[in-house]
């Protein structure tokens, strides 16, 4: 299976990767039901949901580690199966999974080229520190000798190896699983740089992540998971903290409902070119632009509750 043949150019901006009702069960276990996902070129975009709601079985099945039992998964336009993990990233899909899979004991530049040494006949081990001290550069990575064996580095400089790692084989796709889990500020912010240059080489990144102000912070789009299905799918830019965590937890009454109802309201107003009218079933929800302080706490009154707030 060579490299697909590339789709008639369109002024439509295509997904790089696209899912099309993704269902995967363990047993009876129903792991992921009908998932939509898209990811364009240049785009980060977080997935995010409770434990359980079945991000790793995503990324899994993106990687080539389970086979979904039903839906699409399209490639560069072209419809794909992704039985293997060698099959995976030949299409172009690089995972970085949690535990890096770095070896500790050999240095960086053993650790980027493992399994796909340069060799002349021998080892060309002088191609491969250039190429690595390059690929770091461009990254803007901070790693203070590609001779160092791995397990001296930092968490944040061992994520960036196994980043850059992953670019190696010329990927359009990167999946990030859990980027910055174990990292301290400094190196947290060093990665989401990072992830930044990936954006800007043109990549498409799927990241997954339980920090909000990670993916506020990197993200252009953020998907929501829970219990396997779809449960909102944003642009960053349009969406509060509060959604973000009210889709995660499925709050039957929140601000995601809420707008969800105003835009059916108003999408039948203007269906019928009249203010809305008996198709407002809210009752007791007099409007949906309830303030919501930028850094509301949970707390409406913190003294005896006798003081009105206006
Ligand atoms: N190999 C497996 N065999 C059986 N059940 C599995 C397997 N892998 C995942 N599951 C189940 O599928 C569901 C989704 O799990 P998944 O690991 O994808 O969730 P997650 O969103 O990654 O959660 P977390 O945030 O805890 O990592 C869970 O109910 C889990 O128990
Ligand atoms: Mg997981």
């Amino acid at each position: 299976m060579e490299s697909a043949v590339a789709p008639a150019a369109s002024s439509v901006r295509e997904p790089v990767l696209s899912l099309k009702g993704v269902s995967k069960g363990f047993g009876a276990v129903r792991a992921l039901t009908d998932i939509d996902l898209d990811i364009h070129a240049g785009e980060v975009v977080a997935i995010v949901g409770d434990n359980g709601a079945g991000k790793s079985t995503l990324v899994k099945i993106l990687a080539g580690v389970h086979p979904q039992d039903s839906g699409t998964i399209t490639f560069d336009g072209q419809v794909v199966s992704i039985p293997t993990p060698t099959a995976s990233r030949a299409l172009g899909i690089a995972t970085v999974f949690q535990d890096l899979a770095l070896c500790d004991n050999l240095d960086v530049v053993s650790n980027l080229f493992l399994g796909r040494e340069i060799t002349h006949g021998t080892l060309d081990e002088e191609e491969m520190e250039q190429r690595a001290w390059s690929l770091l550069r461009q990254l803007s990575a901070k790693i203070p000798s590609v001779r160092i064996a791995v397990a001296s580095l930092s968490g944040g400089q061992r994520q960036t190896v196994a980043i850059a790692r992953s670019l190696i084989g010329e990927p359009s796709v990167v999946i990030l699983d859990e980027p910055t889990a174990a990292l301290g500020v400094a190196q947290t912010a060093e990665v989401l740089n990072l992830i930044e240059r990936l954006r800007e080489r043109g990549l498409g990144v799927l990241i997954i992540s339980h920090n909000m102000a990670d993916v506020q912070a990197v993200a252009d789009r953020v998907v929501v998971l829970r219990l396997g299905r779809n449960n909102g799918d944003f642009h960053v830019a349009d969406v509060s903290y509060e959604e973000i965590i009210s889709a995660i937890t499925g709050a039957t009454d929140n601000v995601v409902t809420r707008r969800a109802s105003a835009h059916a309201v108003a999408a039948a107003a203007d269906a019928h070119g009249t203010a809305p009218d008996v198709a407002a079933p809210a009752p007791g929800r007099a409007d949906v632009t309830e303030p919501v302080p930028d850094n509301a706490t949970g707390a409406d009154n913190p003294d005896d509750g006798s003081k009105e707030i206006r």
